[in-house]
């Protein structure tokens, strides 16, 4: 890997990865994707670990795609190069993903931060889609997820003038679930973390992928898809040891079984 560093276990069961190419605001050219994908596949299937947390450093979560690299393509290079099927990839990464973001989250980087689960930023972090800004518009799921994230208003000041928020902001917006001092960020994050980590993992699998298609269908659909979760749970050891420790007034020890 060139552009992320990994470390598996940076807490029982929390996997870290990093975006690594700070002198580059971490841009996200087309191998830092790949590496991010193939590395979320390979920890997706890799029973030790529970939840990912992605970060990118104090400066940047990520500025965004790679301008440069992507500045003298033409519609149809863009189209051959097909870098979005790399997103769709890790949109259907089963496990919990939570971005601890610090300084930039902008376009690509705004996007990639919204892809996962839950998002927790340091007071100096700034989103925002500053594509209009270049002459072009979000790609990789801005207008429909920050939309549904913020609300139509301001999701298309945001998208029309490439302002960029605060943390404070994102927050009182809904954007983001916390906002901590910088140097506690990514520790914040890993608290989070080592909390759902403690669930059952399977339960934590369904319920994710029941709430995600919240934003895909229609309320009846997606509560017929919940219900089935909810009984799919019921087909794992984890239900039984949940409800058994209930009962027996212990904590419950969950093996994704
Ligand atoms: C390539 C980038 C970059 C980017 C920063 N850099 N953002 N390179 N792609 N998105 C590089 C700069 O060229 C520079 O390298 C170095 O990182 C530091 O950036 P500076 O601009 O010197 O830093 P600063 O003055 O602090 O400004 C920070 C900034 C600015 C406000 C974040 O860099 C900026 O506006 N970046 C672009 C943000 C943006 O437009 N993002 C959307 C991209 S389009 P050098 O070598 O020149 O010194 C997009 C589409 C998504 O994301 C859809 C598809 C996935």
């Amino acid at each position: 890997m060139e552009y992320i560093l990994v470390r598996e276990q940076y807490e029982p069961a929390v996997a870290l990865i990093q975006l690594n190419r700070p002198k580059e605001l971490n841009a996200l050219n087309t191998q830092l994707m790949q590496e991010l994908r193939d590395t979320l596949q390979q920890l997706d299937k890799n029973d030790s670990v529970r939840v990912v947390i992605i970060t990118g450093n104090e400066q940047a979560f990520a500025a965004g795609a790679d301008i440069k690299q992507m500045s003298d393509k033409s519609a149809i290079d863009m189209l051959v190069i097909d870098q979005f099927s790399t997103w769709d990839q890790i949109r259907r990464i089963k496990k919990p993903i939570i971005a601890a973001v610090s300084g930039f989250a902008l376009g690509g980087g705004c996007e990639l931060a919204m892809m996962c689960d839950m998002i927790i930023a340091s007071e100096t972090a700034k989103f925002g889609q500053p594509e209009i800004k270049i002459g072009v518009m979000p790609g990789a799921g801005g207008t429909q997820r920050l939309t549904k994230a913020i609300g139509k208003a301001k999701a298309m000041e945001l998208i029309l003038t490439g302002r960029f928020i605060t943390a404070e902001e994102a927050q009182a917006y809904g954007l983001v679930n916390k906002v901590v001092p910088v140097e506690m960020y990514l520790y914040e994050a890993a608290q989070l973390a080592k909390e759902i980590a403690q669930m059952s993992p399977i339960a934590a699998q369904l319920a994710k992928e029941a709430v995600n298609r919240s934003f895909e269908t229609h309320l009846d659909e997606g509560l017929s898809f919940e219900r089935k979760n909810f009984y799919l749970t019921f087909a794992s050891e984890d239900q039984k040891e949940g409800m058994r420790a209930f009962v027996e007034r212990r904590k419950p020890d969950f093996k994704g079984k």
